[in-house]
């Protein structure tokens, strides 16, 4: 079978890796010719578990990149959906430019599964009467169907073997065309059902995600205000068998969780509640965290009366929005460092998981971890890495002005000698 993936990123890339891994011939298509070249040249631009290697196996064998769609049995879009600006509904533009391109070479029998998170409404509405402009009758010389994907940056490709798969045609017979794809590798259950399911289904997903991380901070900054230790309560409340207290944080980041909501919001503002209040409580824990970094300061007598905030340097550990990976997109970090750097602190900024020269250059990333320390007046952790969770509190203690760590993810333990003063979200009001 010939696939041909359009769109070569974090869902993308590892999509056509695995059908290639599987003994299909498919063609990676990107608009990036960056991307492209070095996808051909075998090396990789995301960093995720388990790539390179497989990367190595196809190049030059049953993979390529290109920057055009080739003929091809299967396409499968996988291309970003952003929200619109101007009223946070779906942006489809990327997913209207990917069809546009694979008209040309599309013939009668041929499979289109869309894999980007879409709006409910977005297969039947706006995907379907591209084709049919096309001139393609959808179920009967077209196969259509929607197939999202909820892989864990990290964990992308176990996930995208072993999880279990909605497939969403737009009528039976696409479902089952699209469900025949992906028996190539998927190991776990594919259910099936129509597109507007599968739609809402994805979006539903992220929400619960979203409004349950929102529960969480609204929890926390409740106790902040009562004295009350939230990750103690979170703790006791879990051990209910059937409660589950998501964990707080400095707010929701990536591509998924911090938009998908808002595409249900935009369809039934009136009815989407509660998704928007989560949407609004995550966005504004940036400047809750920003507000107990600087009563921190305050306590913790680390700003005298007359020192300026020039003065104080801040370590900012990570900025990637998910621990281990180098996606920095929609990140709570970066709202955080603008805050800060708004209100003139000296920031100091390392993530030891951010390759990317653009990125590093823009956000004047250390090289080290001493390199960020050094001198700093209080330590903020924003990304859980593995690299931040058992810090070397000597080495913070010789190298920190003063040995604070405000913990925004909760990762580090206390330190058994007291050299290094720990606030997380547990601790703030005291
Ligand atoms: N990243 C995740 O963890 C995740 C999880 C589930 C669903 N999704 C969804 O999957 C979709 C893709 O997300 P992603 O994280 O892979 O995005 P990404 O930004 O990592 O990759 C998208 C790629 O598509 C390319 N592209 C844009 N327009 C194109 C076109 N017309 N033709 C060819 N290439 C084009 C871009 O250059 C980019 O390399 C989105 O809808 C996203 O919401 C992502």
């Amino acid at each position: 079978m010939k696939i041909c993936v359009i769109g070569q990123g974090y869902i993308g890339l590892p999509t056509a890796m695995l059908f290639a891994k599987n003994g299909c011939d498919v063609v990676g298509v990107d608009v990036n010719d960056e991307v492209v070249n070095n996808l051909n040249d075998g090396k990789i631009h995301i960093e995720e578990k388990g790539m390179n290697e497989i990367l190595k196996e196809i190049i030059n064998n049953n993979y390529k990149a290109s920057l055009t769609p080739e003929q091809a049995d299967v396409f499968i879009i996988t291309v970003p959906t952003p929200a619109k600006m101007e009223d946070l509904s779906c942006d489809l533009s990327y997913v209207h430019a990917a069809c546009l391109s694979i008209i040309p070479v599309l013939e009668k029998r041929n499979t289109v599964i869309v894999e980007s998170t879409i709006a409910p409404m977005s297969m039947d509405n706006f995907i379907k009467p591209i084709f049919e402009e096309a001139n393609f009758k959808i179920g009967e010389d077209l196969f259509l169907a929607h197939c999202p994907e909820r892989v864990l940056p990290g964990k992308i490709i176990y996930e995208l073997i072993n999880n279990d798969r909605i497939v969403g045609g737009i009528t039976p017979k696409c479902t089952q065309k699209a469900v025949e794809v992906y028996k190539i590798f998927v190991k776990g259950e594919i259910a099936k059902t129509e597109a507007k399911t599968a739609e809402m289904s994805k979006c539903m997903e992220n929400t619960f995600r979203d409004v349950n991380i929102a529960l969480a901070n609204e929890l926390t900054k409740i106790c902040q205000k009562i004295n009350v230790n939230a990750l103690d309560v979170i703790e006791l409340a879990n051990k209910h068998p059937r409660v589950n207290i998501h964990s707080p944080g400095p707010g929701v980041g990536g591509h998924c969780l911090a938009i998908d909501p808002y595409f249900i919001y935009a369809l039934a503002p009136e009815q989407a509640k509660i998704i928007k209040l989560a949407r609004d409580t995550n966005n504004s824990m940036p400047e809750f965290v920003v507000d107990n970094l600087k009563n921190i300061i305050k306590n913790e007598n680390i700003k005298e009366n007359n020192i300026k905030e020039n003065n104080i340097k801040i370590a900012i550990l990570g900025i990637a929005y998910k621990g281990n990976t180098d996606d920095i997109r929609e990140s709570p970090a970066l709202k955080i460092i603008k805050l800060l750097e708004n209100d003139g602190y000296d920031l100091s900024i390392y993530d030891p998981h951010i390759e990317n020269e653009n990125i590093k250059n823009s956000y004047c990333l250390k090289d080290n971890l001493e390199e960020a320390i050094e001198n700093a007046n209080i330590a903020l952790i924003l990304s859980d890495h593995n690299e931040f969770k058992n810090l070397d509190y000597d080495l913070m203690e010789n190298l920190m002005e003063n040995p604070v760590i405000f913990d925004t993810k909760n990762i580090v333990k206390n330190d058994p000698n007291n050299k290094v003063k720990i606030i997380n979200f547990g601790n703030l009001s005291r």
